[in-house]
């Protein structure tokens, strides 16, 4: 699918389907949108008329146009009130058409959003992203192409004035990641394994010039990352941590680090997943580090002048005669002691060596995006993901980001009493607290690795993945946090 930014007006265009996105203010019809509609005799006035369409978001028309006109199909998609637009409005109503035009078997998809009070470039972008995140479809697994029928081939924009491609290619280099990442977490846990996530950070260095270093078992041994390897150790699949670090031309103003936690498959280790538990869903487990490489791949494309590290402890938590054990205990790599109460904590373990291993790189921030606790699902739903720091500046750069992406966070609170939860009698700490208020343990958990650095932490395991179409996700991985994470970096440039 390719996209064009030709700033022509809807009146001269030509081509399969002319989809205008309308906010309530666009009616009664005047201007441009009047004009078009004696072009097309009338027949967007009745199309208004016939669904009574009064421009509410999310609302959506189509109808043929007579043959001898410019235009095949003239369709409406609903913006809502004018004052309330944001990216995502935008977004979805792009979705939306995308959508309505791939179903009307429509190739080339004409988009007129006309008169928004919102910047040209940042609305072509939007626009752009919502549709092709909307048309992204996978089927790699699938033994039939059943969407080998035509689609959507061209989308225009239209009616936005002094436009350059450049909007456009920032909207495909963002969903270059979100894809990626997309597709990581909706392949199985046979096909992604630690050494494809290391495959996959080789292949972003070498397309765009980025440093790699994977550390094997025997590094990760030497550098006394305990916590990680103690995870890894029941897998006949060696452990890979991936460290990809995106370096500006120049000076960085910058230094930024991005953890992802990386299970490629998480059984609970000895403390198994039971039925019932989602355990066939748990190839979702490595949502964080696909967040990671998915922000790299747009990063390495958007090239910001911050200094970024890309980190995955990846592995796979198993069961063998080798596992951990619940009540082993394991030291971590700033020496702390944990004792292991459930093997099924298993992220914030390997994540404590990947904090840790981010900090010594003497970072200005750390991010990290896990699929850590169940206990965050059932605190926010599938939709929104746990936001925890006790840094102010770094909490509030990061929610910036989120709400111009469009992803929703919650912040949930680091209450230190908690900790109390994870007191150990034989070590420093146990991994797994009570049940209530398991993800607030869990970040505190995560908080004994990291030592001074402005640190956020995103339990991400709700949103990662969607059973249903919504907006412009399909059902499967949705890539929830490489948006937010492209903005936030990007966000560095002007506020260093
Ligand atoms: N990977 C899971 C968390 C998870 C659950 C992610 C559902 C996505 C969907 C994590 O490793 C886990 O098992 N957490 C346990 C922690 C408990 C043992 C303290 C949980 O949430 O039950
Ligand atoms: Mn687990
Ligand atoms: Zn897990």
């Amino acid at each position: 699918m390719e996209f064009h930014a030709p700033g022509n007006s809807c009146l001269d265009w030509s081509g399969d389907a002319l989809i205008l996105g309308l906010s309530e203010a666009a009616l009664p019809l005047s201007g441009t949108l009047a004009e078009l509609n004696s072009q097309v005799a009338g027949l967007l006035q009745e199309l208004i008329d016939e669904v009574e369409f009064t421009g509410k978001a999310g609302s959506t028309a189509i109808t043929r146009v007579g043959t001898g006109a410019n235009i095949r199909k003239l369709g409406i998609v609903g913006l809502g009130a004018i004052d309330a637009i944001t990216g995502d409005t935008l977004r979805r109503a792009a979705a939306a058409a995308a959508r309505l035009a791939k179903k009307e078997k429509c190739a080339s998809l004409g988009l007129s959003f006309p008169n928004l009070q919102h910047d040209a470039a940042l609305t072509a972008q939007a626009i752009a992203e919502g549709a092709i995140l909307a048309l992204h479809q996978d089927n790699r697994f699938k033994s039939e192409d059943k969407n080998g029928k035509p689609t959507v081939e061209h989308i225009h924009i239209l009616d936005l004035a002094g436009q350059d491609s450049s909007s456009l290619q920032t909207a495909q280099a963002i969903c270059d990641g979100v894809i990626l990442a997309r597709e990581l977490v909706s392949a199985p846990a046979n096909i992604v394994t630690p050494e494809l996530l290391a495959q996959t950070a080789q292949e972003i260095a070498s397309a765009h010039g980025l440093e790699l270093e994977i550390l094997e078992r025997e590094q990760c041994e030497a550098l006394g990352m305990g916590a990680y390897l103690g995870v890894a150790r029941a897998s006949d699949l060696p452990p890979k941590f991936i460290h990809l670090t995106y370096k500006p031309t120049g000076t960085p103003t910058r230094k930024l680090a991005i953890v992802g936690k990386g299970l490629t498959f998480d059984s609970g280790g000895l403390n198994i997943k039971g039925a019932g538990s989602g355990i066939e869903m748990m190839k979702i487990d490595m949502g964080g580090a696909a967040a990671t490489l998915g922000a790299a791949k747009a990063i390495a494309q958007l090239k910001p002048s911050a200094e970024v590290h890309f980190i995955s402890a990846a592995a796979e938590n198993m069961i063998s005669g080798n596992a951990m054990r619940p009540g082993d205990i394991l030291t971590a790599s700033n020496g702390k002691t944990i004792e292991v109460n459930n093997t099924d904590a298993e992220g914030r373990l390997t994540l404590a060596d990947a904090l840790v291993f981010a900090e010594k790189l003497g970072v200005d921030a750390i991010v990290d995006l896990a699929t850590l606790t169940g206990a965050c699902i059932i605190a926010l739903g599938d939709d929104i993901a746990g936001l925890f720091s006790e840094n102010e500046e770094l909490a509030e750069a990061i929610a910036t980001a989120a709400k111009t992406a469009g992803e929703k966070f919650w912040r949930l609170p680091m209450e230190e009493k908690y900790f109390d939860g994870l007191k150990s009698i034989v070590a420093d700490m146990k991994n797994t607290g009570p049940r209530p208020g398991g993800s607030i343990t869990a970040a505190l958990f995560l908080k004994q690795f990291v030592n001074s650095t402005p640190w956020v932490h995103l339990d991400v395991a709700g949103p990662v993945w969607t059973e249903k179409e919504s907006g412009y996700n399909n059902p499967g991985g949705t890539g929830f946090g490489v948006r937010t994470l492209v903005q936030w970096v990007l966000s560095q440039d002007t506020a260093a």
